[in-house]
């Protein structure tokens, strides 16, 4: 069994993310076997909510709902679906052809609920010029912090993948002093140096990965996205457990020391999921911790 072999590639040029729901009564079986026969793990990787695995009278270690977080200021919105799928590639029309396919293969039980479109920006830039995804974990440190291994077949070579949108308010950010842009992130901008005193609410201090105990190493693929006149970033990151995530969205809000993530004065998350998403082999995406 290996990954879902997009979660160790590079992000590409552009993405689309379909968020789907149960039908009412619906058994999403003869659904999720085709889907994941059609999912190939790279233009198409497969995530699967919470709700799938109850439905199904299973128990996959580690696969939750994403967390409420009452005591976070601003808020941060669980809007948690059953299934997730991350289409990948180079021209847009494509994906959304790929999306309408899939969509069809499992209208019988699955109703979509959201479609967001994402891309690359230059060199992996979040839309306030920031290069995100410097301090990713690479090679071998990226499987042992992305892919969950020891816990037995059908779990092994999975991933647990945490999807945000985020809406950026750009003109709250264009009207920022320089100095306070890059002390939002504690990087400066066209460098990318980390600035030695950047102050605590900076986000690289708040998630910095080494800092947290255990460890919260994750691996991030997030991209810009727009719709319309609102913009902002999918964050996308993928853990051997949710656990390294929901560490550093806590710490973000204020949960640990009571100091929020700076990147609040510009940006707030519109969405929040966890999905699960189970390993392949040649035949496709292999469910058989969902007793399929
Ligand atoms: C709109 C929201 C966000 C933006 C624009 C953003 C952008 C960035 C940028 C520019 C960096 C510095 C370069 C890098 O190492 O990638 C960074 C680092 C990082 N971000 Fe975010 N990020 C956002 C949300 C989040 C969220 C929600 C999480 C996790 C809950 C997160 C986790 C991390 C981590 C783990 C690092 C690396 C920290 C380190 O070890 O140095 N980010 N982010």
């Amino acid at each position: 069994m290996t990954p879902q072999a997009a979660i160790l590639q590079p992000i590409p040029d552009h993405a689309r993310h379909l968020f789907f729901d149960l039908k009412p009564a619906a058994d999403p079986r003869v659904a999720l076997r085709a889907l994941a026969a059609a999912c190939d793990g790279l233009t198409a990787v497969l995530g699967i909510g919470v709700r799938v695995a109850e439905t199904l009278r299973t128990d996959v270690a580690g696969l939750r709902g994403f967390p409420e977080l009452p005591d976070a200021r601003p808020a941060i919105p669980a809007t948690q679906h059953a299934l997730w799928l991350w289409l990948r590639g180079d021209e847009p029309g494509d994906l959304l052809l790929l999306g309408r396919q899939l969509q069809t293969l499992i209208a019988p039980a699955f109703t979509v609920v959201q479609a967001i479109d994402s891309f690359r920006h230059r060199d992996s830039r979040d839309l306030t010029g920031y290069e995100d995804g410097t301090e990713n974990p690479k090679d071998a440190a990226a499987v042992e912090a992305a892919i969950a291994q020891g816990l037995g077949a059908g779990i092994d070579g999975s991933s647990f993948a945490a999807v945000q949108q985020w809406l950026h308010d750009l003109s709250t950010y264009d009207a920022l002093p320089r100095v306070e842009q890059d002390n939002c992130f504690g990087r400066e901008r066209d460098s990318n140096e980390e600035l030695d005193d950047a102050p605590e609410s900076a986000h690289v201090k708040r998630t910095a990965q080494e800092d947290f105990e255990p460890e919260a190493f994750v691996v991030r693929r997030s991209m810009p996205w727009m719709a319309g006149a609102d913009a902002g970033l999918m964050c996308l990151a993928f853990g051997k457990s949710f656990d390294a995530y929901e560490a550093q969205l806590r710490r973000m809000t204020g949960h640990d020391d009571g100091i929020s993530d700076a990147l609040f004065t510009f940006t707030r998350p519109l969405t929040g999921g966890y999905y699960w998403c189970p390993p392949q082999d040649a035949a496709g995406i292999d469910l058989q911790a969902l007793g399929l």
